[in-house]
Formats: C-alpha cells, sequence, structure tokens
C-alpha cells in the first residue's frame, strides 16, 4: 500500500509510504483519497492527520508520469487537493525532511500544517520549465507573502521549515515542532485542539496582494527576465503569482492551470525533464547489477600536480577526502602545492570558502616524490603528460607498489587505456577518469571501462563521484571516448566552414545565438589550439587523407595556440579574455581560400548550426552503434557538462529528436553532396537510418 492507514485514539492517521520519496503517482493518490474517504465515513474520527514515511512528508509529482496520461488520470493531484479541502474533519499536515511540489501543494491545501525543524520546503517545479500547477502559485503567496513566496516558485531552491515559520505574519505552519521524532505526537496533539474548530480554515480564503500592487511585478519581470535566458518558464511564474494578486481564487487557478499545460508542450519542459532522467540513469549500467559490492575509496593518490592533478586533488579535497599527491621532481611539486594553495585562497577572498576551511582542506593533503609512499591509498589517479611512454613506465611502477585492491586510474584524454591497464599484473583494477579541466569546477567525469575493468571497480568510482559532486557517464575505450571524438567532428565542420567562406567569428555567433556558451573558435582559444594540433598530427600518420581544413595549422605555425599565448583565432587584450576579431586571422583565411581557388559563399545561420550540431549527432550515432556509450542520454549529459551544449536543447540527441531524424538525416544526405566536405562522414550512421525507417527515435 503506498498510503497507511492507522487509527490513534480518535485521529486518523494516513501515512504516504511510496519509497524513495512518498511521490504522488496514481496509485498513491488513489490510496490518499481512499484513505480520506474512510477517514470521513468512520464516525469516531475526528481529525485527521497525514505525514509521510521514511525520508519524506513527499517530493511531489512523480516525475516520471510527466507527459503521460497517467499524470491527467483521476484522482490527479488538483482533484486529490479539492477533496483535501471539502473535507468536513480538520485536516492537519504533518511535514518534515522533505516537502516539496506536489507535495507542498497537498499540504497547503489541509486546514492545518504542522512541520518539523530542517524540513526542506520549495516548489521545485521551475527545475523542469514547468510552474507548480496545483495551487502552489496561489496559494503559497497567500500564506507567505508574494515576495517570500515568488522568489521560491521562481528559484525552486528549498527553504527550511524553521526560516519560513519566522517569517513574520506567515500562515504557512501553524506550528513548528521540537523534532521529526516527535512530530507524530504533536501532529496528534495538534489534532486533538482542534478538533472541534469550526469553520474550518482554508489558505484560499486568505487574501492576497502586495502594497506596490504592479510595479513590483514589473521589477520582478526585468530581474527574471535576465537570469531565465532561454527559459519561459520562470517568466510565467511571475504572471502567475501576478494573476493570485488580481484575481478571484478560481480564475488564478484557472490561469496557473492553463499555463502549467501550456508549459508541459514546450520544447524547454522536454529537454529538462529529459536531463533529470539522464542524470538519474547515468550510473546505471546495463551489465553491472546495482547491488554490486564496492571498494571503500577513503584516500586518494595523486600522480603529477600540474594542471590537471592539482585541479583533482582540490575536487576530493573539497570532499574531505585526504589525498597524497606525487611529483617526478621537487619544483614541479613546490609549484603543484602552491597552485593549489592559490585556488584556495582566491576562494576566500571571494566569500566563496570560510578562512578556517582552507587550513582544515589543506590539512588533508599531503606530498611525496617517492612511490613506495602511495602504497596504502585506495585509489591513484594519474595525471602526468599524455605521453604512452610517460604513462607506461607509471603504472609499472604503480603496479609494484599499490596494496592490493586499490583502484588504479588514468586520467587520460586520449590514451588507449587497455594498453595501460596492459602494463600492471592487475587490469581488472585499472580504469580511466577523465576529468574535464578545471577539475575542481567541471561538473562531468567520463569514467572509462576498459576491456577487464571488474566491475566492482566501476561502480565503486560511480559513488566517489557522486561524492566529489561530479556527473558520471561511463564510455568505453576508443580514440577520445564519447565527448572528445564527437568534437573532432564538429571542429572539422567548423574549419570546412571557414574555407566556404565564414569568418571564426560568425560560425561563433551562430552557436552562441543557438545557445552554446562559447562557439567553437572561441572554445579553441580558451582549451588551446595545439591540443588540436597534436590530434591533427597523429590523424595524419593513422589515417591519411582524413580531410581537415588546414587554417587550424596555419594558425598554429604562427604559434597562435589561443588565450594563453595571447592571440590564437583572436586576439587578446593581456589580462583580459575578450574575444577580438583579428585582421591576421581574416587574411589568412581568405589567403588560404583563394590558394585553393574557392569563392567565398554566403552561408547562413542555419547551415552552421545544422552543420555543427549533427556531426556531433551522426558520431554520436556511431558511438551508440559500437557500444561505447550505453544509452544516447549519456551523450547528452556529457555535451551538456562538458561541451557547454545548450541546456534548453536537452543535449545533440534529444536536440535530434526534437528536430525529427527524418530531417536530420535528410539533412546529412544534401551535406555529402558539397564537394568541399567530407562525403564520408556524412553518409547517415546506421542506427539512424534504421530508426527514419522504423519511425522511432534515439
Ligand atoms: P600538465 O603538463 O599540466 O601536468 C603534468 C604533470 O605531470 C607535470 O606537473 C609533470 O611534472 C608531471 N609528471 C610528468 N611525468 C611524471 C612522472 N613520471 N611522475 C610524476 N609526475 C610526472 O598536464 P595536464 O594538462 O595536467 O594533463 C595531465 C593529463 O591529464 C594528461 O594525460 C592529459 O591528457 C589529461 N587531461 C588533460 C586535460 C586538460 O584540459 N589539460 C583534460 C583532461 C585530461
Amino acid at each position: 500500500m503506498s498510503v497507511d492507514y492507522t487509527v490513534q485514539g480518535q485521529v486518523a492517521v494516513l501515512t504516504l509510504n511510496n519509497p524513495p520519496v512518498n511521490g504522488l503517482g496514481l496509485a498513491t493518490r488513489v490510496a490518499l483519497t481512499n484513505g480520506l474517504a474512510r477517514a470521513l465515513a468512520d464516525e469516531a474520527v475526528v481529525a485527521i492527520v497525514i505525514s509521510g514515511a521514511g525520508r519524506a512528508f513527499s517530493g511531489g509529482a512523480d516525475i516520471t508520469e510527466f507527459g503521460s496520461p497517467k499524470a491527467f488520470q483521476e484522482p490527479n493531484l488538483l482533484s486529490v487537493i479539492l477533496a483535501v479541502e471539502a473535507a468536513t474533519k480538520p485536516l492537519i499536515a504533518a511535514v518534515h525532511s522533505v516537502c516539496m511540489g506536489g507535495g507542498l501543494e497537498l499540504a497547503l491545501g489541509c486546514h492545518y500544517r504542522i512541520a518539523a525543524p530542517g524540513c526542506q520546503v520549495a516548489l521545485p517545479e521551475v527545475k523542469l520549465g514547468l510552474l507548480p500547477g496545483a495551487g502552489g502559485t496561489q496559494r503559497l503567496p497567500r500564506v507567505i507573502g508574494v515576495e517570500p513566496a515568488l522568489n521560491m516558485i521562481v528559484g525552486g531552491t528549498p527553504v527550511k521549515s524553521e526560516q519560513l515559520f519566522a517569517l513574520p505574519g506567515q500562515k504557512l505552519f501553524d506550528k513548528l515542532v521540537q523534532s521529526s521524532e516527535s512530530l507524530l505526537a504533536e501532529a496528534l496533539a495538534f489534532a486533538a485542539e482542534v478538533a472541534n474548530a469550526r469553520p474550518l480554515p482554508l489558505v484560499r480564503q486568505l487574501p492576497c496582494s502586495h502594497p506596490q500592487g504592479d510595479g513590483y511585478f514589473q521589477f520582478a519581470r526585468n530581474r527574471v527576465k535576465g537570469m531565465a535566458k532561454h527559459f519561459p518558464a520562470p517568466l510565467k511564474c511571475v504572471d502567475a503569482v501576478q494573476a493570485a494578486t488580481r484575481h478571484k481564487f478560481a480564475d488564478g487557478m484557472a490561469f496557473e492551470r492553463d499555463t502549467f499545460l501550456n508549459l508541459m508542450w514546450t520544447p524547454e519542459h522536454r529537454a529538462l525533464k529529459h536531463l533529470f532522467l539522464a542524470e538519474r540513469a547515468a550510473p546505471k549500467v546495463p551489465d553491472v547489477p546495482a547491488d554490486t559490492a564496492l571498494r571503500a575509496i577513503k584516500s586518494v593518490a595523486v600522480v603529477g600536480a600540474g594542471t590537471m592533478g592539482g585541479g583533482m586533488a582540490v575536487a576530493f579535497l573539497n570532499a574531505g577526502l585526504p589525498v597524497k599527491l606525487l611529483e617526478a621532481q621537487p619544483e614541479a611539486l613546490a609549484r603543484g602545492v602552491a597552485t593549489i594553495r592559490q585556488s584556495y585562497e582566491s576562494q576566500v577572498k571571494k566569500g566563496k570558502l570560510k578562512p578556517d576551511k582552507l587550513e582544515q582542506r589543506l590539512s588533508l593533503l599531503t606530498t611525496t616524490l617517492r612511490y613506495d609512499d602511495l602504497h596504502d591509498a585506495d585509489l591513484v589517479i594519474e595525471a602526468v603528460f599524455e605521453d604512452m611512454g610517460v604513462k607506461e613506465a607509471v603504472f609499472r611502477e604503480l603496479d609494484r607498489v599499490m596494496k592490493p585492491g586499490a583502484i588504479l586510474a588514468s586520467n587520460t584524454s586520449t590514451l588507449d587505456l587497455n594498453h595501460i591497464a596492459a602494463m600492471t599484473q592487475r587490469p581488472q583494477d585499472v580504469v580511466g577518469l577523465h576529468f574535464f579541466s578545471p577539475a575542481n569546477v567541471m561538473q562531468l567525469l567520463e569514467v572509462v571501462r576498459g576491456a577487464q575493468t571488474a566491475t566492482d571497480v566501476l561502480t565503486s568510482v560511480l559513488a566517489l563521484a557522486k561524492k566529489i559532486k561530479k556527473t558520471a557517464v561511463v564510455s568505453g575505450v576508443c580514440d577520445g571516448f564519447i565527448g572528445n571524438r564527437m568534437v573532432e567532428h564538429y571542429l572539422r565542420q567548423a574549419g570546412f566552414l571557414l574555407d566556404e567562406g565564414c569568418t571564426p567569428a560568425q560560425v561563433d555567433r551562430a552557436m552562441e545565438t543557438f545557445g552554446f556558451a562559447m562557439g567553437p573558435f572561441r572554445m579553441s582559444d580558451l582549451s588551446g589550439n595545439d591540443i588540436g594540433w597534436a590530434v591533427r598530427k597523429r590523424r595524419a600518420v593513422e589515417k591519411p587523407g582524413f580531410k581537415f581544413s588546414q587554417t587550424a595549422d596555419l594558425l598554429c605555425e604562427q604559434g597562435r595556440f589561443g588565450q594563453k599565448t595571447g592571440a590564437g583565432w583572436y586576439d587578446y587584450v593581456p589580462g583580459k579574455r575578450d574575444a577580438l576579431p583579428s585582421a591576421w586571422v581574416t587574411q589568412m583565411i581568405d589567403a588560404h581560400r583563394a590558394s585553393l581557388g574557392l569563392t567565398p559563399r554566403k552561408i547562413t545561420d542555419e547551415e552552421i548550426v545544422q552543420r555543427l550540431v549533427f556531426a556531433l549527432v551522426n558520431e554520436g550515432a556511431r558511438i551508440l552503434e559500437d557500444g561505447i556509450a550505453n544509452k544516447s542520454s549519456d551523450i547528452d549529459i556529457v555535451y551538456i557538462y562538458g561541451y557547454g551544449f545548450p541546456v534548453h536543447r536537452g543535449g545533440p540527441m534529444a536536440y535530434a529528436n526534437e528536430v525529427g531524424l527524418f530531417n536530420v538525416v535528410a539533412a546529412m544526405q544534401r551535406f555529402a553532396q558539397n564537394p568541399l566536405d567530407d562525403a564520408a562522414f556524412w553518409q547517415p550512421a546506421a542506427l539512424l537510418q534504421r530508426l527514419v525507417l522504423e519511425g522511432k527515435t534515439i
């Protein structure tokens, strides 16, 4: 049963019991309605308490029901709340731990609410591109005031029950009890107190206004517009709360419902829902049982204290894990430690870290120049130069010194993990942990599963990723893994566009208007053009004839590696990051084009976006065919968290579904006709062709 029914004295207790967070799916709604009817019919019952079992009162709607008829099936949440309001006996919501979304809306429909301290109260629907659709925008302003309510509805972030209880004049909570443990007893006592109270109070009958009236909402709209950017929901939240101040309750409810239903059909909501589910699905690996025992990771060693080693050390220290840092040379070690300290000091300066935390975190860091000192670490990650010879030597050493059962990881971004694992006598303990730079900031972690990586190694590093607040995606072994394998084709297209008539600024602008945090040329200037140069040199040997625009090589031959050298695709003023169009680059591209005998053509932003994004889609589909990624939503996660793909588009694969795979494949076939492009690459992946024939999505 998803709602437990008991009678204690003269009070019926309906306990939501639908783990993990008492989501209000159809079965729970039916059980709640039945429980309510039973309590109302029982003459011995004088009052009713609604509570939540386990670790929540209720986390709200069941997101997997969104977009399916189940979400609307009766009793839907609105009908449940109407039934609650219409109850002829006092109804008391007793909330603890988590009271969010539909859970809070249900509580707002009750006659009384009492709360345990520390309860996280929120209307987080905006984070899914929606607004609260069961009265939240109409009832919350009536109990805590328009401004606090709008802040909660637009922000979606939880506020603690005691903070809300402290708001002047609030009517959200009738009582704040001592603790979660005493909540039920106090709820029963409260129920006895109000058993005979009539008329029963209803939130809908409370007034709702703001002293500055519409002036306030104009101000709110201006603020929200800046934050909302590509998302319609935040402004709609303002509209809905304003409706609460302007209209009768029933009309405000109708407005909220209409707006909610309209938002449900937006691509932005679909994108955010997709990402929410994608994140939850990411750690699930099809052939790895969820109950695989974990190896404890209580201490970490990092080999190499450069850019990545330092960033990774900070990520572990922030999670309270002791880190031992190893370098080949004392100078490099001192430099690495100084950078870590500076990174913390700058956080303290910006007020992001309390000063006492700085020393606390650094006290977890120890250093060494000797491999033998790493012996005890549960996990060791190598972040030395991207050179197979150097990595081979490091892994032989790690194999010699590390205790049995320790996990041996490499942060390589391009090298063959299986070859690295073969340098040890324990390839089952070797895994790739591909962090993105800056490693303590970027949320993405590609976990690279070698041919022999043990399942418990995989699950243990996935659990560790969660601990250090990373979103981890599992990738098989291939050149570039998921993200860099795809980005190569994206960057190739950007190069071809220069040959055909674009400027770097035009391409960047088109991609940034589409929603990318940075266009491909600004991104390359930031990460360093020399990285791609090295890849192209390698490709020239491995895959002779593999096509690239030569402009990027011409750029690198001038030492224009990007921001770090003060010049790349753009010019940079020392100390600043503004990308300034470069006359030299324009001239170089024009001259190169002329040397190929090409006449520049006018290229639309639509073509730019399609060629770059569909290049990601085609390679993404091949990655799925090859079994490198387990599911297409993993690819979306990689691109959103690692490469600045626009969140409101849901990732490249989700975007392809939005556009329609038929259209995507047709565009690829068109691009294949362009003699300046790579016709072989644009053959649509077999997976895409099959899905089009079957009328399916990715
Ligand atoms: P880096 O050049 O900043 O740092 C490498 C460090 O390793 C240097 O401090 C060097 O002294 C040390 N080192 C070299 N040989 C060593 C040895 N035998 N024993 C101990 N220490 C040794 O390089 P970075 O950028 O930190 O890259 C490290 C690894 O991370 C590479 O495999 C790279 O492909 C990978 N990576 C780099 C990313 C980036 O954006 N920089 C992103 C993701 C992965």
